[in-house]
C-alpha cells in the first residue's frame, strides 16, 4: 500500500481514514463521552443547571473562545506549502476558519451578558486552575507540538466535542425559554452557530491528520496524537467538573464574582 493518504470514502465516515487513526478514536471514545455526555450539559439542556455553575462555565471557557482563531494561527504558521497536499489543505482550512470564528466571540460576549456577566467578568473574571490549564494547554500544543498533534487537540477534539454539546443543549426549547424573549436570540446566537451534530469541520480536521502523517506513522507520532486528543477531553471535562462544584462551593476569591454570584438570574428551570 502506498503511504500517502488520499481519501476516497466520505468525509463523515471513520471508516475512510487509515486504519491507525480509526484506532486512535476508537481508544479516545470514553473520555469523548465524559466531555460530550457531561452532566453539565445534560443540567444546561434541562434549563436547570444552577445560575453559579452557570456563570462560571461562560468565564471558565472563555479564553478558549477568544484564543481560539490564534491557536489556528499558531498552526498556520507552522505549514509550507513544499510539503505536500496535507500542508495545502490545512493552510486552506485554517485561513478560512480563522475567518468563520471572526464573530464568534462576540456571540459568546452576548450569551454571558444574558446571563448577567460583564465584559470585565470574561476577562478577568476568576478560573479555575482547570479551567486555565485546558487554554494554557490549547496554546502551548498549538505553539510547540508538530502540525498534526496540535490540530487534532484543537480543531478535531475540541470542535468536534463542542458541536455535540452545543447540540445537546439546543435539542430542546427548555433552556432557551429561560430567557426573555426580547433577548433570547442574541443570547442563543453561539450556541445555534455551533450547534451540529453533522459539523464537518472536525472531520476536515482529521482528514489533515490523517493526510499529513499517511498511512504509515511512526508508532510515537501515533501515540502523541492520541495523548494530544485525551488530554483536550481530560482538560475539557476536569473544567467542566469544577464549574458544576461551583454551585456547591461559595470560593469566590475575585471580589467582583463574588457580587455577581448573587445577580439575578436570567435562566429558570
Ligand atoms: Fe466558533
Amino acid at each position: 500500500m502506498d503511504s500517502q493518504f488520499v481519501r476516497t470514502g466520505p468525509l463523515m465516515e471513520l471508516a475512510s481514514y487509515p486504519q491507525w487513526l480509526q484506532e486512535i478514536v476508537a481508544a479516545c471514545s470514553e473520555s469523548r463521552r465524559t466531555v460530550v455526555e457531561h452532566e453539565i450539559f445534560h443540567q444546561m439542556h434541562l434549563g436547570m443547571l444552577p445560575p453559579a455553575a452557570m456563570k462560571r462555565f461562560l468565564t471558565s471557557f472563555w479564553p478558549v473562545i477568544e484564543q481560539f482563531p490564534q491557536y489556528m494561527a499558531l498552526n498556520l504558521l507552522k505549514v509550507q506549502y513544499q510539503l505536500g497536499a496535507g500542508h495545502a489543505m490545512a493552510r486552506k482550512y485554517l485561513i478560512r476558519n480563522i475567518r468563520v470564528e471572526q464573530n464568534h466571540v462576540e456571540y459568546w460576549i452576548d450569551w454571558s451578558q444574558a446571563h448577567g456577566l460583564s465584559r470585565d467578568d470574561l476577562l478577568f473574571g476568576w478560573r479555575s486552575s482547570n479551567a486555565d490549564a485546558l487554554s494554557h494547554w490549547c496554546w502551548h500544543t498549538c505553539e510547540r507540538d508538530p502540525l498534526p498533534v496540535a490540530m487534532a487537540a484543537t480543531n478535531y477534539a475540541i470542535e468536534g466535542t463542542t458541536g455535540e454539546w452545543a447540540a445537546l443543549v439546543c435539542n430542546s426549547s427548555l433552556y432557551e425559554r429561560g430567557f426573555p424573549e426580547n433577548i433570547r436570540k442574541q443570547a442563543m446566537k453561539w450556541l445555534r452557530v455551533h450547534a451540529h451534530y453533522d459539523d464537518t469541520h472536525p472531520w476536515e480536521a482529521l482528514e489533515i491528520v490523517a493526510t499529513l502523517i499517511g498511512h504509515r506513522p511512526q508508532r510515537r507520532d501515533v501515540a502523541i496524537i492520541e495523548s494530544a486528543i485525551v488530554k483536550s477531553y481530560e482538560y475539557m471535562r476536569t473544567a467542566f467538573d469544577d464549574c458544576l462544584a461551583a454551585a456547591a462551593t461559595s470560593h469566590m476569591p475575585h471580589k467582583k464574582l463574588g457580587r455577581l454570584e448573587a445577580a439575578p438570574i436570567c435562566v429558570s428551570s
